[in-house]
């Protein structure tokens, strides 16, 4: 399958992130820089029928999975209206998001029931005190009671992300592990990756064969084999309920299949979460420009992305958005 959303390097892009909020009601080290980000004026954020124009365009260029993300997705007021429409786009297969479970114990019924297939959430640490020292937040509460609606709601498994900083939480990679027992959770360790001004240093990252090496002393790890553009690597535990899965970005980068576009709250489409050039089709629509014209310059976009990001070394130096200005 040719088309649109097909690279110089041969990669098929069927999965979108579309950022709905650049902000964010927790302030995680590794995520925001300490001096904060200036919020984007909300007129230069996209509006709802600007996000499902664009969503809808995406899906008839090619697109099958789409995952909401922020900031927090939540804070946005509107959000769930979101979920509405997108649900409805006929040829999305996939529809996801990711939040830090603060706004979950409200809405997780409602968004199930409007058509959200995935939920992902947040959580770095299973102590209140620790999630308060990452987050800059006492939310570890509404964040717990989040889950259990989701879990209620539907949502299984529940995909609980976990970014493994070394000295920071790495000594609770065994508590998820026994969290997890009876739940239908996926736990997925993330390597700790660099952005402005997110304290990373070579030091705090602990790479995925380390995890995997203190978890595999005390359980048998089966392999769950998943489709070619997962990023995670999947297992099963002897005994367990939950899943754990591994995402590499640091040791072992996945952009030789990488199938992700990123849409930002502004409007600009990324083609890579670490390449600093963005286009923006928010100031075209505005403009009257046609979906023609938006997918020309989706195109473009797709058609200017790098084959890799670039080594570890050098990414601390690159020029990007922090991460919360982007979404993840
Ligand atoms: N390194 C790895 N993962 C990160 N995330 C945010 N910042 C980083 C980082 N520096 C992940 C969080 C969140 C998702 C949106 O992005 O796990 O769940
Ligand atoms: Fe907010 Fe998520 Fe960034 Fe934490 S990682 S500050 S919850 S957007």
């Amino acid at each position: 399958m040719m088309g649109a959303l097909t690279d110089r390097f041969g990669r098929h892009h069927t999965y979108l992130r579309i950022s709905v909020t650049d902000r964010c009601n927790l302030r995680c080290t590794y995520c925001m820089p300490e001096h904060g980000i200036d919020w984007t004026p909300p007129q230069q954020i996209l509006q709802t029928d600007e996000i499902i124009r664009l969503a809808r365009l995406f899906v008839s260029m090619g697109i099958r999975k789409i995952r909401l993300t922020g900031g927090e997705p939540l804070v946005r007021r509107d959000t769930v209206d979101i979920v509405a429409a997108l649900a409805k786009i006929e040829g999305l297969e996939t529809f996801a998001m990711t939040t830090n479970g603060i706004g979950l114990a409200e809405e997780a019924a409602r968004l199930h029931e409007k058509g959200l297939t995935t939920l992902t959430v947040s959580l770095d640490s299973l102590r209140r005190e620790r999630f308060q020292a990452i987050t800059k937040r006492d939310r570890f509460p509404d964040v717990m009671k989040g889950i259990e609606a989701a879990l209620a709601a539907g949502f299984a498994p529940l995909k609980i992300n976990i970014v493994v900083m070394k000295d920071v939480n790495d000594d609770e990679i065994l508590d998820f592990v026994a969290w997890g027992r009876n739940k239908l959770v996926d736990l997925r360790f993330i390597e700790y990756m660099p952005f402005p001004d997110n304290h990373w240093s070579p030091g705090g990252l602990l790479p995925y064969a380390e995890i995997r090496a203190r978890i595999s002393e005390h359980y048998q790890l089966l392999p769950v084999v998943g489709d070619a553009s997962a990023v995670g690597k999947e297992f099963t535990l002897a005994g367990h309920i939950a899943h754990v899965s591994f995402i590499t970005s640091m040791t072992e980068s996945f952009c030789g299949t990488c199938n992700r576009l990123r849409l930002t709250a502004d409007g600009n489409i990324k083609s890579c979460l670490f390449h600093p050039a963005e286009k923006n089709l928010r100031d075209v629509m505005r403009a009257g420009g046609s979906n023609d014209e938006l997918a020309g310059l989706i195109a473009a976009a797709v058609q200017a992305k790098p084959a890799a990001h670039p080594p570890v070394e050098e990414l601390i130096h690159v020029e990007n958005r922090a991460m919360i200005a982007i979404g993840g």
